[in-house]
């Protein structure tokens, strides 16, 4: 045998070194732990009534470092802004449910609440923008009341986005939590239910760590994404809890790159699964999704975007997933929507599989765009069951796939 040189033994090194740094960096670079919640500056108890104007007061004139704690009762509210460095501890047994008097959400073009051919018609229930350190914390209720009819109308937020299907144009529903231009902000323990819209958007936001979150909404109502990370980085969702009617992560990239992401040890029920995309046209890199399961979702683990969009997704790891009853558990799709026009092809590569435990049958789908931009994946240790389709189109998967998963749960 012919012993390596050192020249050869340095490249080796180089090799290892290099891949272990990209292995290293496909996370979060922070080191996240878990958030305790300040002190308070002001306690409040909730009798049932509108209390927007007590909370907002409350906020605005609360110390930076400090939390306004909703020590007990149920408060009814509509849009509130939390400013920077402040926090919002909901405590446990405390409900925060958002008004559905439409007009208190709305933006100016007296759309909120109405199914129309214009969108983005509502303020969000809670909003931080250009804020740092700010957060909402505790063992409490957000309740969006979702299926709840509106004031003055005969339909529900949920109603009115089935209404908006039907029609082919928008429903106008807030959404429950928005980070915006933000910096270290931190949702702790809290539960967020019936969801009008998506429950939680994070944009340009630079630090964001989703501790301990349960998110659900019946997975009936249209639109509700559980936690939507875009043009965001460093970023953490971790012991989550999240069943819905849509994606429960979607890792966009619509207004930046999104990238230094860790989703771990989260259980997804219903839902359209672990995504990235569609709207992915800055590029998502260095995700990590370690410990997840996945039950009873259209989809397990997806990226999606079309050619009107094109968009870079690399240096992406999965491991350690176990799934059941996931229609599609693996769905690369560069195709999302068939009737997309545009010359921005979608490219992934590096994206990795290791240890992924798939218990029911399932379609797996692994659809590059073309031999140019071929899907470039790693398969390791993928276990899937008997009757599972695999399907490749323009893609260079290395690593096979074993069939015959066993056992009935994950
Ligand atoms: C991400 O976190 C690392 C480590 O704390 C930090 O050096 C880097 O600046 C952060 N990136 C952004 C975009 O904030
Ligand atoms: C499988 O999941 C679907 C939702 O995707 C659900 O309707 C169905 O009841 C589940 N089946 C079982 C056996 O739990």
């Amino acid at each position: 045998m012919k012993h390596p040189g050192s020249c050869q033994m340095l490249g080796y090194f180089a090799v290892l070194l290099v891949a272990s740094l990209q292995y290293a960096a496909s996370r979060d670079l922070r080191q996240v732990s878990e958030p305790k919640i300040p002190a308070s500056c002001e306690s409040l108890r909730g009798n049932g009534g509108d209390e927007t104007s007590v909370l907002q007061k409350a906020l605005n004139s609360c110390a930076k470092g400090r939390v306004v704690h909703l020590a007990s009762g149920t408060f009814v509210s509509g849009p509130l802004t939390i400013p920077s460095g402040v926090g919002l501890w909901i405590d446990s047994g405390v409900v925060l449910k958002a008004s559905t008097n439409a007009k208190l959400y709305d933006k100016g073009k007296n759309i909120c609440g109405t199914v129309s051919t214009s969108y983005n018609g509502c303020n969000p229930l809670i909003h931080m923008l250009n804020v740092e350190g700010s957060g909402i914390y505790g063992k409490g209720t957000i309740d969006g009341q979702g299926g709840v009819k509106l004031v003055g109308k005969t339909q529900s937020w949920w109603d009115l986005a089935h209404v908006a299907q039907v029609k082919n144009e928008y429903q106008n529903n807030p959404t429950l939590i928005l980070i915006e231009k933000s910096k270290e902000i931190i949702l702790y323990s809290i539960s967020v239910i019936n969801a009008p819209n998506y429950h939680v958007i994070a944009s340009l936001t630079n630090g964001f760590t989703a501790w301990g979150v349960t998110l659900n909404t019946p997975p009936s109502a249209r639109n509700t994404d559980g936690i939507d990370p875009s043009g965001s980085q460093n970023v953490t969702i971790t012991d989550c809890s999240i069943t819905t009617g849509d994606d429960n992560v979607a890792i966009k990239a619509s207004n930046g790159p999104s990238r230094h992401i860790s989703v771990t040890n989260c259980h997804f029920g219903p839902g359209h699964g672990m995504s990235i995309g569609s709207d992915i046209n800055y590029g998502v890199s260095d995700l990590t999704v370690t410990n997840l399961i996945q039950h009873d979702s259209l989809n397990g683990l997806q990226i999606k975007s079309d050619r009107s969009r094109g968009g870079l997704v690399t240096n992406v790891v999965y491991s350690d997933v176990c799934m059941h009853n996931v229609t599609n558990p693996i769905v690369l799709n560069t195709e999302y929507s068939k009737t997309a026009t545009g010359n921005f092809i979608p490219e992934y590569k590096g994206i990795t599989f290791n240890n992924i435990d798939v218990l029911t049958a399932g379609k797996f789908t692994f659809d590059g765009f073309s031999d140019e931009k071929p899907i470039q994946a790693t398969l390791h240790n993928v276990l899937i069951a008997k009757g599972s389709t695999w399907v490749t189109k323009h893609s260079k998967i290395s690593g096979k796939y074993v069939e015959g998963a066993s056992g009935s749960k994950c």
